[in-house]
């Protein structure tokens, strides 16, 4: 059952999380707010991703635990970033206070800086059994999906578009890059790490795009319908800042027409393997489009 699965995959994930963020101690207040900025229960859904890339593999997971447990630093640093007074001005994440609330605003900027630029040196230092040059080729993939051509290229757009109706295409791009770019890369990142053939590799890239539009999609919608306590965080929040999203272009109901349309999409695109070696995958799209967190 995929709940199980993702269930086991957390808690080996959140278990290494803590194991690198425990050797911070100073200074106390960027050490604890690492801490509570990322241990604070979230999906894990890209840390998992690439795990699930390895086992379709057959590879050891530990080749692929640092870069995961980056990349969670690197989306959680984002989540701190976004929820900023300057952002979306959010007071609750993961159903606790936002990083801001609890430490101060200085404090949260310089929480996540300090997310951003220690993952760089998880990939680089923990990934021993890694070719050097896969490693350089893992941190160059690294810093384009989370900066300007990525996360905060998309979240810059994001910003720009308030209070404003931007056309179908940036709304593209704003998606493709704010959340897509993070779900692709460890998808990406573990294909590089298999040495997947360049049709396996276009493909899990492929299914990655369309599971990242789909989630953000979702997400989308959640703003709308969703609970606060399944969530966790503020609904109305997009409505709130006049934010283009695909509800607000499209309405609710053609929405979740085009996220069904997208997990089909997904699901489709890994036909070049097995049927059930992908299983997961196919599961995990399915889930993307029915979650409620
Ligand atoms: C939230 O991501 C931000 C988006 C990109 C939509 P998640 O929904 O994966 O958040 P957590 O990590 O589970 O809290
Ligand atoms: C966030 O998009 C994407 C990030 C890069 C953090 P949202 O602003 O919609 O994410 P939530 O809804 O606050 O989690
Ligand atoms: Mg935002
Ligand atoms: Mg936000
Ligand atoms: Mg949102």
């Amino acid at each position: 059952m995929l709940k199980n699965y993702l269930k086991e995959k957390r808690e080996l994930v959140d278990t290494n999380i803590e194991l690198h963020l425990n050797r911070l101690e100073y200074p106390t207040v960027i050490a604890e707010g690492m801490k509570y900025s990322v241990l604070n229960g979230g999906k894990r859904l890209r840390p998992i991703l690439l795990l699930m890339v390895l086992e379709l593999y057959g590879k050891s997971l530990n080749i692929g635990l640092p870069t995961a447990v980056a990349i969670e630093m690197i989306h959680s640093y984002s989540l701190v970033h976004d929820d900023l007074p300057a952002l979306d001005n959010d007071d609750y994440r993961r159903g606790k206070l936002t990083t801001h609330k609890k430490y101060g605003e200085a404090e949260a900027i310089l929480i996540g800086d300090a997310l951003l630029t220690h993952s760089f040196s998880l990939i680089a230092d923990e990934s021993k059994e890694v070719a050097p040059e896969k490693i350089v080729q893992i941190i160059g993939k690294v810093s384009r999906y989370a900066g300007v051509n990525g996360m905060i290229g998309g979240q810059m757009i994001d910003i720009e578009s308030e209070k404003k109706q931007v056309s179908l295409e940036v709304l593209k791009y704003i998606h493709t890059n704010k959340t897509g770019k993070l779900i692709k890369l460890p998808v990406e990142v573990g294909a590089i790490l298999c040495d997947a053939t360049e049709k396996e590799y276009q493909a899990l890239s492929r299914y990655s795009e369309l599971i990242g539009l789909a989630f953000q999609i979702k997400d989308d919608i959640l703003d709308i319908e969703g609970d606060f306590e399944k969530i966790g965080k503020p609904v109305g929040s997009d409505l709130e800042l006049q934010k283009t999203t695909y509800p607000s272009i499209f309405g609710i109901e053609k929405s979740k027409l085009i996220l069904e349309e997208t997990i089909l999409e997904a699901k489709k695109s890994l036909e070049v393997f097995s049927a059930e070696k992908v299983e997961v995958f196919i599961k995990l799209a399915e889930y993307i489009g029915n979650r409620e967190s």
